[in-house]
């Protein structure tokens, strides 16, 4: 076989005896005897194409089919009968199970002459459909767990091994999986196993590291078992299952983060470790049966027993990483914030009491820094900035932001604390994104009135139709992104000033701006309930915007750039939340507003990346260990950046972008003070 690497466009010609062959969608490509089995191919090609009875026709894991016609880039006429005739087996296979009329199985089907041969996506990936659109991702399978069917000898008087090793013995000769490690709960199986399944038996193998591990065994044939991918976040708790043998997402849920009750955010929960000794094994129990909760909803939403789920991911920032493992957190509540681990973790999962299959496995993503955690990095692992040529910006919004910048050359990463309020809470008027929350608004800029859109109800509060759909949910707070778009609102609107001041002189022009004891509020909506933006609303969100972005200007200063190309909003604030207004009062830098988009629950993405395929694990874990990290509190430049960042929608830099797309109020007079990063003075708005 020629050097897959070695074999580019401009081949064109098999030699005598070879044929070229083409995997699509993966492109990879060589030449290979004729007769060589097209699975023989893909595995020395490294295309991945599942096999669970190795070659016997009996799994049909190993479909493929043939893509007919001239593939002039490659030099290749391809046809099916390229391939030799349909063997007994694969008319066998076709008998007793399905296999359609434009499939072969690639263990029986040998090549002949040069074929593009295409994996199906019910073989080789999956499109990964979970709750929401952004969601989406096609992965490609190659899981840390495999299972092998084997045929064992018989026992026999004169060669006394025992059952266990004839079957080491056959799973090394079938399957060249030499120095099988054991695990020891199998010791006691295997007997009546190989008893049952008349010396006919599947064996799960995980491998890691180069090495590989017996962890389950099956009677006769099987080819099932599930994985389950987790977001642990301090809020929330997501949770994927999917069919490790399709990659197939098949029952996605969430649940509250119950230790909500020992503190609202990461900090108050270090702090019950830090003043209740053993606290930390209150935290744990609460997440571990949260988790084994979701678990069992999961499974029974998809009608399969827990104990078939061979395979576990886990992410998290690292205090939720810490407290899943059952480590006291409290290091991570002051500098030098320590993590107790940070690498990547490969390890029973029976360890953590999940009630899985007995041999199954728990894989945790390595942390970034005792502030950026694991869930970070699985963001990375499925946004990618690392593979951008622009430098890209990825943000995770949450009570902590988890600020990844960079390119293919150089990535660093940072987190702000950027606290609770983008989720509704220390909000007047705030709450969680959730029917009747205020979602958009509107502020007419001569009225001062409002047209308002909220979570449940398809009109604008204008539109013919909303009075009689409102009274269904009624009008009850505002969510994160209504938060943002009404000061983006009041900002346009005159109704604050760049210093974040609701301007009571306003109180003349409409009787929405009121006096609210020594300072003034706006009133957003009047209704069953009356909503008001209040001057401590806007103070803070004021601080949470400017802890964020003075943690990306740190990133900035640190990459010494002045401009960003790209910006990804992870987490479910990131996808609601409309560019313009995120750049308008100056949460993130200004940016082409075609290239800022939400990601959605992109750890939740990374975590099932994870899961499905083990060259992701090893990507992450080499991508983070070159990942620099920046610890903000420790950054002198920290406090003038989250100054000029206090006001809208920033004291000292520019935003062209968004001046191109908003008509921006005038700045005050001597109102910038401080040098910008790049070391000029603050630049007037062209357009302001
Ligand atoms: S590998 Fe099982 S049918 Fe081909």
């Amino acid at each position: 076989m020629s050097d897959p690497a070695s074999s580019d466009a401009n081949h064109t010609t098999s030699i005598a005896d070879d044929a070229l062959v083409l995997f699509m969608p993966s492109g990879r490509r060589g030449n290979f005897p004729v007769g060589t089995p097209v699975l023989d191919a893909a595995r020395s090609l490294g295309v991945y194409i599942e096999s669970v009875c190795g070659g016997r026709g009996i799994c049909g894991r190993c479909q493929v089919t043939v893509a007919e016609g001239q593939f002039a880039k490659h030099g290749i006429t391809s046809s099916a009968d390229h391939l030799a005739a349909f063997t007994d087996t694969e008319a066998r296979y076709r008998s007793k199970r399905s296999l359609a009329d434009d499939r072969r199985l690639s263990c029986s089907a040998k090549v002949t002459g040069d074929i593009v041969i295409d994996i199906p996506q019910d073989v080789q990936m999956q499109r990964q459909v979970v709750r929401k659109r952004a969601e989406y991702k096609r992965i490609d399978r190659d899981p840390a767990i495999r299972l092998h069917f084997v045929q064992v000898e018989e026992p026999d008087m004169e060669q006394p091994l025992g059952d266990l090793d004839r079957l080491l013995t056959a799973l090394k000769t079938e399957w060249h999986l030499e120095h099988l490690q054991i695990e020891t709960w199998l010791y006691p199986k295997v007997q009546s196993i190989l008893r049952k399944g008349k010396w006919e038996v599947t064996a799960a193998v995980h491998t890691a590291d180069g090495i590989s591990t017996l962890i389950g065994l099956w009677p006769g044939f099987h080819d099932k078992f599930y994985g389950v991918a987790f977001d642990i976040g301090s809020t929330t708790i997501a949770c994927h299952l999917s069919d490790m043998m399709s990659g197939r997402t098949i029952a996605s849920s969430g649940t509250s983060n119950p230790q909500i009750r020992f503190g609202e955010d990461l900090m108050s929960r270090v702090s019950f470790v830090m003043m209740n000794p053993g606290g930390e094994e209150q935290l744990t129990k609460s997440v571990r049966d949260a988790i084994r909760s979701l678990i069992e909803k999961v499974c029974s939403e998809a009608g399969i027993d827990r104990h078939a789920i061979l395979d576990s991911v886990f992410v998290g920032n690292p205090v939720m990483h810490h407290l899943f493992l059952g480590i006291d957190p409290t290091e991570l509540g002051g500098a030098p914030f320590a993590l107790a681990v940070s690498g990547a973790l490969d390890f029973p999962a029976r360890d953590l009491e999940l009630d899985l299959h007995p041999g199954a496995r728990t894989y945790i993503l390595p942390c970034i820094a005792g502030h950026v955690g694991a869930d970070a990095a699985a963001a990375t692992l499925a946004e990618a900035p690392h593979k951008e040529e622009e430098y890209t910006l990825l943000v995770d919004v949450g009570t902590n932001a988890e600020i990844v910048l960079g390119n293919k050359d150089r990535i660093v990463a940072a987190s702000s604390p950027t606290g609770p309020a983008f989720e509704g809470a220390e909000i007047s008027c705030g709450q969680r994104a959730a029917p009747g929350a205020i979602e958009r608004v509107r502020i007419d800029p001569e009225t001062l009135e409002t047209r308002i859109k909220v979570v449940g109800v398809d009109e604008w509060s204008d539109d013919p139709g909303f009075a009689e759909q409102i009274e269904a949910v009624g009008v009850t707070g505002v969510c994160g992104s209504g938060i943002i778009e009404v000061l983006g609102e009041m900002f346009l609107a005159g109704l604050i000033d760049e210093d974040g001041v609701v301007q009571g002189a306003m109180a003349e022009k409409s009787d929405r701006v009121i006096a609210d004891g020594r300072t003034f509020s706006y009133i957003l909506w009047r209704g069953a309930v009356e909503l008001k933006i209040t001057q401590t609303d806007v103070r803070s969100i004021q601080l949470a915007k400017a802890a964020l972005y003075a943690g990306v200007k740190l990133l900035m200063d640190k990459l010494e750039i002045s401009e960003i190309r790209k910006v990804k909003l992870a987490g479910a604030f990131g996808s609601y939340i409309d560019p313009k207004y995120a750049i308008l009062i100056g949460l993130i830098p200004d940016c082409d507003l075609s290239k800022v988009s939400g990601v959605g629950n992109a750890a939740g993405t990374g975590a099932r990346m994870a899961l499905l395929n083990r060259v992701h694990r090893t990507e992450i874990e080499t991508l983070v260990r070159r990942i620099e990290k920046i610890e903000t509190a420790l950054e002198p430049k920290f406090q003038e950046h989250f100054v000029n960042a206090m006001a809208f929608p920033n004291k000292v830099d520019a935003f062209p972008n968004l001046s191109e797309k908003v008509r921006l109020p005038e700045r005050k007079q001597g109102s910038s003070g401080s040098e910008n990063s790049s070391g000029g003075r603050r630049r007037r708005r062209s357009r302001s």
